[in-house]
């Protein structure tokens, strides 16, 4: 399956054999094939290779399904793909552990404070704005446009992008949308989720998508209703294996099971909080000397012009169920800090722990945005197909890794990010070659890729000899010229806008 590229070179050569009188280039071609065909690969990405050995990958999110859930029931359709491909037990995810910043870091591989999504809730202080899941907010781009989401990058290295639900895929980004997706509506059912997705990928040669995002709201809403130690929560994680089951049941019946890379993962943990865990935040500073932005259990606050220093000195020692950081005090490990909608005060609860102004207002029994280092805030990962090793399991990754994983599974070169693909190449079927010194960090390669090219490359010599001696001319040499730049051109990063 990847041997994408390759034949396209080969189908030039011929081209050329045939024309004869291209001895010199032929020789030079061939000598060059193993060094150019890894840089053509991530190049040419898409469509001038035959489609069905694209690879495929498909990246399913079950919103807040936490490591051990599948460990507190039986689930089945987990732990067959655990089998037969990889898990990963611990994932710590990015920093504040909330759906819109971690679901843009899976397929950005950017910490928040780089991708700009940095909360549910958000005000940018410089340009006046809001950015709110409860309003339309989220559709306005510019909150996006500081990162490059994967279905784009897919898209313009010539590949197709599918998505069914993921934050922010029906958000015109960057002035483009996926070429699949579904608006964002609730009460589409997982099953129609599916159905949109197996006939985006089993579409025609032509219009089939290479890479797909499929995001379900469960366990999620339960999690925070019910509180993830209620025994209430084992039928929904049940149910939630049974949607795996069902998505598998497609896959197959469609004859894509064994082709397309399936990944599964979420993007938080769940907590257990309790209506004895609540702090009151109007008991230690006055409403009126702040706005509060981003809600419990990491509250964003933008005190009054001013009163910064006031405003920090009532809450810091409020309360020993909470830490109250400056913004510029933030702890390192969080790389939460360097971005403008990050507020300048950050009050972050003990786990379990409630912040709210008074005791009026909603109270939820569980809730996650904690510390990403809390094993209650970290996701499940498992995944199967062509690409993943069988029966593996690996101790820990970081969120911000899947993104390198994935560019490297899709042969497209990996935007800047924060991930490595060093961390996580222990789970693929196939070690990755080294990378190039003149390749960006985390960029896609092949290991065959310069065995194929080596091999077409002898044969090509050989052709060469046996066309050169019959056909000797020098009248193509200045074309020559000319084709040694096109090979050696940079890796596709143009306008990209990050
Ligand atoms: C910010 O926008 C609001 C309306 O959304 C407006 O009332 C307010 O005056 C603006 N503030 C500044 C400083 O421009
Ligand atoms: C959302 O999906 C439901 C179920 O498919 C459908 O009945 C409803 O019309 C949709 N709403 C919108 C706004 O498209
Ligand atoms: C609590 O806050 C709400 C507004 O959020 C207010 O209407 C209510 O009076 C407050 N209750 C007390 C006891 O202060
Ligand atoms: C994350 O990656 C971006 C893009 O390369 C970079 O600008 C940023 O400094 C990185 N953050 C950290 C903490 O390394
Ligand atoms: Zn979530």
């Amino acid at each position: 399956m990847h041997f994408r590229v390759v034949p396209s070179h080969a189908r030039a050569m011929l081209g050329c054999l045939l024309r004869r009188g291209c001895g010199p280039l032929v020789l030079l071609w061939g000598l060059m094939l193993p060094l150019v065909s890894l840089r053509r690969l991530n190049q040419h990405g898409g469509r001038s290779q035959g489609p069905r050995d694209r690879p495929k990958l498909l990246l399913l999110s079950f919103d807040g399904f936490r490591w051990d859930y599948i460990d507190r029931v039986p689930t089945p359709n987990f732990h067959n793909l655990i089998d037969n491909g990889v898990m990963v037990e611990q994932v710590e995810n990015v920093y504040i552990t909330k759906t819109f910043p971690n679901h843009y870091s899976l397929v950005t591989g950017l910490y928040a404070e780089t991708h700009g999504i940095v909360a549910n809730e958000m005000y940018d202080p410089a340009a006046n704005r809001s950015f709110s899941m409860e309003t339309d907010s989220i559709y306005e781009s510019w909150w996006w446009e500081e990162a490059v989401p994967l279905w784009l990058t897919i898209q313009k290295a010539g590949g197709r992008s599918g998505a069914a639900m993921w934050p922010g895929s029906d958000v015109k980004i960057h002035g483009e949308f996926p070429d699949r997706y579904l608006p964002y509506n609730a009460s589409v059912s997982f099953e129609d989720r599916v159905g949109r997705i197996i006939e985006w990928f089993s579409a025609p040669e032509e219009e089939a998508v290479d890479f797909g995002v499929l995001y379900w709201e469960e366990p999620d809403e339960s999690g925070h209703l019910l509180g993830p130690e209620s025994s209430l929560m084992d039928p929904v994680i049940i149910d939630i294996d049974g949607k795996l089951g069902y998505l598998i049941n497609e896959l197959k019946k469609a004859g894509l099971y064994e082709s397309v890379n399936l990944i599964v993962t979420s993007d938080h943990g769940m907590a257990q909080l309790s209506p004895d865990k609540i702090i009151e935040l109007d008991q230690y500073v006055s409403r009126d000397l702040y706005t509060w932005v981003d809600k419990s259990p990491v509250v964003g606050i933008l005190p009054v012009e001013g009163r910064n220093d006031e405003v920090y000195s009532k809450l810091v020692d409020a309360n020993p169920n909470m830490v109250v950081y400056k913004k510029e005090d933030l702890p390192e490990r969080f790389h939460y800090q360097h971005n403008i909608r990050i507020m300048p005060i950050l009050i972050e609860s003990k786990e379990g722990w409630t912040i709210m102004q008074n005791r009026t207002g909603p109270f939820m029994l569980g809730n996650h945005g904690f510390d990403n280092t809390l094993r209650s805030m970290q996701p499940v990962f498992v995944a199967r197909g062509p690409a993943f090793r069988q029966n593996y399991l690996k101790d820990s990754m970081r969120a911000v890794d899947l993104y390198p994983l994935m560019c490297h599974i899709l042969s497209v070169p990996a935007l800047p990010n924060n991930g490595s693909l060093r961390n996580v190449q222990d789970l693929l079927s196939q070690e990755p070659a080294r990378t190039t010194p003149s390749a960006p960090p985390g960029a896609g390669v092949h290991s065959y890729a310069p065995v194929v090219g080596s091999f077409l490359g002898v044969v090509m010599v050989l052709g060469f000899l046996v066309v050169y001696i019959k056909q000797v001319t020098l009248k193509q040499l200045p074309s020559l010229k000319h084709r040694s730049r096109e090979m050696s051109q940079p890796l596709l990063q143009e306008d990209l806008h990050l």
